[in-house]
């Protein structure tokens, strides 16, 4: 084993690594020249059998060899990686619209827009403040007095049961049970414990039911209340603004009819509908051929809860209504099912 043959095995092995045109080339002629079955690997081997005298030549100059190989390896592979990279690929043009995506053929928009019931919500807040009305609002986690008993449903009035209610677990004993808001009507106390008529508001919110869904049914879903207080506020007051809010809603003559109902909180309580938005009071598949839809829950504010916000008995007189705001939704865009709105389905969403 002499020197001239190491001396060749290195020649060799450089202008191999040399030759090597890509990646793949070059990883065969590793494995030739430093691989295990390697000449360079046999010598170094062999090394043990050698004299002290070679070993002590030739050992030093082995390793050399090797450690030259290895460094010319990783010049060579640095070299071949820089030339098959696609720089082109990778520019970045600063000025295009941003995006959220890193696919650069697909580009996914990073702009959103509001939710349709936000818009229906700002649509009805516009039409009642240029009717004069505020916009009020009250928390969602309610108690017991102003979500019932200020709106003369005592403990054991059969009209709680209406309402499902999500009851919450209170960690120390408090006077108030605490739930969340099954309606917006509570925001009526609130408001007039610090307001003296004549008032006028709506009440935009989310309330919450413990109850099972359906097209028309959700456990969480927004209202928006509707109230008007003054000395002598009268059922007409209320159908005009009605009609007028809904005719503007709808960008047509809307009218409305009002059926005799029961609600607690107010005497006389009417059923709220409108005549079919489609059919105009003939009968469609819309309005299931009735020729009117049913909104909402309304009528006279009941002296007891006027006496509850802290009013005179019979001093004042007014009106509420409480309308889901996703059947408002649904009847404008013609949407069949309500729990849509919160389905979190961007294909549904994303047709707004
Ligand atoms: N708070 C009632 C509900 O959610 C709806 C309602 C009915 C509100 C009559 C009113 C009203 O203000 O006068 O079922």
């Amino acid at each position: 084993m002499s020197q001239k043959k190491l001396e060749k095995i290195l020649q060799e092995g450089l202008q191999s690594i040399q030759k090597a045109s890509n990646e793949v080339d070059l990883m065969m002629v590793e494995v030739r020249l430093l691989g295990r079955k390697s000449e360079l690997s046999a010598l170094l081997k062999g090394l043990k059998d050698l004299s002290p005298e070679e070993k002590r030549t030739l050992g030093p100059a082995m390793n050399a060899a090797k450690q030259q190989l290895t460094q010319s390896l990783a010049e060579k592979r640095e070299q071949l990686q820089e030339a098959d990279h696609d720089w082109e690929a990778e520019r970045i043009d600063v000025t295009l619209p941003s995006s959220i995506g890193l696919n650069r053929k697909k580009r996914i928009s990073g702009v959103g827009h509001q939710h349709p019931l936000t818009t229906i919500t700002r649509e009805i807040e516009d039409i009642f403040t240029s009717m004069g009305f505020e916009i009020a609002d009250g928390p969602e986690v309610e108690t017991e007095f102003y979500n019932f008993d200020a709106l003369n449903m005592p403990a054991d009035h059969p009209a709680r049961d209406m309402q499902d209610t999500f009851w919450l677990q209170m960690k120390k004993e408090s006077e108030d049970r605490f739930l969340l808001r099954t309606h917006t009507s509570p925001v009526q106390i609130r408001y007039m414990q610090t307001h003296t008529p004549p008032l006028r508001i709506i009440v935009p919110g989310r309330v919450f039911r413990n109850e099972a869904t359906d097209t028309t049914h959700e456990h969480t879903f927004y209202q928006f209340e509707c109230l008007m207080v003054s000395d002598d506020i009268s059922v007409a007051n209320f159908k005009a603004v009605g009609e007028m809010f809904f005719s503007r809603f709808f960008g047509q003559e809307t009218t409305i009819r009002l059926r005799p109902s029961f609600f607690p909180f107010v005497e006389p309580g009417f059923e709220f509908d409108i005549a079919c938005t489609l059919c105009h009071g003939v009968g469609c598949s819309a309005c299931k051929q009735v020729g009117w839809i049913e909104i909402g829950g309304a009528g006279m504010v009941h002296q007891k809860v006027l006496v509850a916000a802290g009013y005179e008995r019979d001093r004042y007189q007014g009106f509420a209504w409480g309308f889901g705001t996703p059947r408002l939704a649904m009847m404008k865009y013609h949407i069949p099912d309500g729990r849509l709105f919160q389905s979190g389905d961007l294909r549904f969403i994303n047709q707004f």
